[in-house]
C-alpha cells in the first residue's frame, strides 16, 4: 500500500445518468496502484440497517459488472461470475464495507462503486476510479 496515491477528483455528473440513479455522485476518488499490488477499496456505510450491499465495476463507461453481494451487515459474501476466483474479497462491518483486490493487473482498471439496498431503495455509495500503472 506504500505507493498508493489517493487524489480527489471530480467526476462529471452526467456519468451517473448511465446508471439511472437519481441524485449525483459528483465527487469520486482516484486510486493509483502498481500492477501486482493489493488494493482495498472502502465504501462508507450510511446505514447499519442495510439489507444488502453490492460492489460494481464500470469499464469503458459502458459496461457495468456485478462483483459481489452480501446480505445483512455480516453475511457471507457471494461473488459474481468472473470475480469468484479469490482475487476479490469483500468484507463488511457496521462502519464500512471493503473490497480487497489482490495482485491487480491492467484489466482491473475501472470505476468501482458500492450500492446498498434498504427500505426498498438502492443507494449508491462512494465511487473510486482505480488506475493500474
Ligand atoms: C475496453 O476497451 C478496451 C479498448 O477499446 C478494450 O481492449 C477492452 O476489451 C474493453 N473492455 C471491456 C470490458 O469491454
Ligand atoms: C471495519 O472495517 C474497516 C475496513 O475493512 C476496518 O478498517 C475497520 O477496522 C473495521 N472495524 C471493525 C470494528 O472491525
Ligand atoms: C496480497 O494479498 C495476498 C492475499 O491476501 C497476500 O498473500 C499477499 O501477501 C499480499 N501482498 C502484499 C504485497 O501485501
Amino acid at each position: 500500500m506504500r505507493s498508493l496515491i489517493v487524489v480527489t477528483t471530480f467526476l462529471l455528473c452526467s456519468r451517473s445518468n448511465l446508471l439511472s440513479v437519481s441524485g449525483c455522485f459528483c465527487e469520486s476518488k482516484t486510486v493509483e496502484v502498481q500492477s501486482g499490488e493489493n488494493v482495498t477499496l472502502l465504501c462508507s456505510a450510511f446505514s447499519k440497517n442495510r439489507q444488502q450491499t453490492d460492489w460494481f465495476r464500470v469499464v469503458n463507461s459502458s459496461k457495468v459488472s456485478c462483483i459481489s453481494s452480501m446480505f445483512g451487515v455480516d453475511g457471507d459474501p457471494s461473488y459474481c461470475d468472473g470475480f469468484d476466483g479469490g482475487k476479490f474479497e469483500m468484507n463488511s462491518n457496521s462502519s464500512s464495507v471493503s473490497l480487497k483486490i489482490s495482485g491487480v493487473d491492467e484489466s482491473d482498471s475501472g470505476l468501482y462503486f458500492c450500492g446498498f439496498y434498504r427500505n426498498r431503495h438502492t443507494v449508491i455509495g462512494d465511487v473510486t476510479q482505480l488506475i493500474i500503472k
